[in-house]
């Protein structure tokens, strides 16, 4: 098999929203990011690359379009192959102050998770991932929040060699929405990102091929989620 080939089989990257039940061309309104060709991961929750994984942290934003999403309504983030990592997917927005298009937005304060996909467990069938090799994840734009401009942060935690400190892999996109229709809902609890995790969560620092005898359960990291 070529290296081409086997590149070709999976994809860590999705550039493309779903909005209306209709897919946007690759990176119309998701920012593009800096392993666009490379599909490698971020590893360090700390840096600035960790929030959207920008391809250029000073243009990317300004370059990338705005898609008005009515609240309530269901969106997606696709990739174009599978997302063959077993994992956990969330889903965090932020209220995008000066506006979606800006590098300012979302480096406070603001961020809440608004949709997580967590692996099941049991005794018998040890973890279960679900959403492996899934080519789309989708959510709900909570009814309640308040119209405006936002981010929508889709993450991917792959935990396939996540048994040591800096080996959990994550796989992130921000999209540049404007919500329209929607409430008067209070988002929450808030966090930064980067600053929401440590790398040390039981969810982010696992080996999910050899889980301890005292297992009870994938134990998801961050925030619990704000359904409005
Ligand atoms: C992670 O990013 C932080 C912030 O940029 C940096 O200080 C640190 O050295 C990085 N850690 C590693 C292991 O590269
Ligand atoms: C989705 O539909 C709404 C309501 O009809 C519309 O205002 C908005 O522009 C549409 N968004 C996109 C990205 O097509
Ligand atoms: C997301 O929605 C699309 C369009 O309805 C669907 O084809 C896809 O299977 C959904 N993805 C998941 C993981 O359910
Ligand atoms: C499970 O066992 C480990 C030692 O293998 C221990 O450190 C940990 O505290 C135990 N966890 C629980 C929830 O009992």
């Amino acid at each position: 098999m070529s290296l081409l080939l086997l590149m070709s089989v999976t994809k860590d990257t999705f550039p493309d929203l779903w909005v209306n039940n209709t897919l946007s061309s690759d990176w119309k309104y998701v920012r593009e990011t800096a392993n666009h060709y490379s599909n490698g991961p971020v590893t360090n929750v700390t840096d600035p690359e960790f929030r959207c994984y920008e391809l250029d942290l000073v243009n990317t934003a300004s370059q990338t379009g705005t898609a008005t999403v009515v609240a309530g309504s269901t969106v997606g983030f696709h990739s174009d192959a599978s997302m063959g990592h077993p994992g956990y997917f969330d889903v965090y927005m932020t209220p995008a102050v000066p506006a979606a298009n800006s590098e300012a937005a979302g480096t406070g304060k603001t961020w809440f998770k608004i949709w997580e996909w967590s692996p099941t467990w049991s005794k018998s069938t040890g973890l279960v991932f679900a959403s492996e090799n899934i080519w789309q994840f989708n959510f709900t734009i909570p009814k309640s929040l308040p119209s405006g401009q936002y981010l929508i942060r889709g993450e991917q935690i792959a935990l396939h060699v996540a048994e040591s400190y800096g080996g959990a892999q994550f796989y992130i996109g921000c999209a540049q929405v404007n919500v329209i229709n929607g409430g008067t809902g209070k988002p929450g609890p808030l966090v930064s990102i980067p600053g929401v995790y440590t790398g040390y969560e039981p969810g982010i620092l696992i080996n999910i091929y050899n889980l301890p005898a005292n297992y009870t359960g994938y134990q998801a990291p961050g925030p619990a989620v704000w359904t409005g």
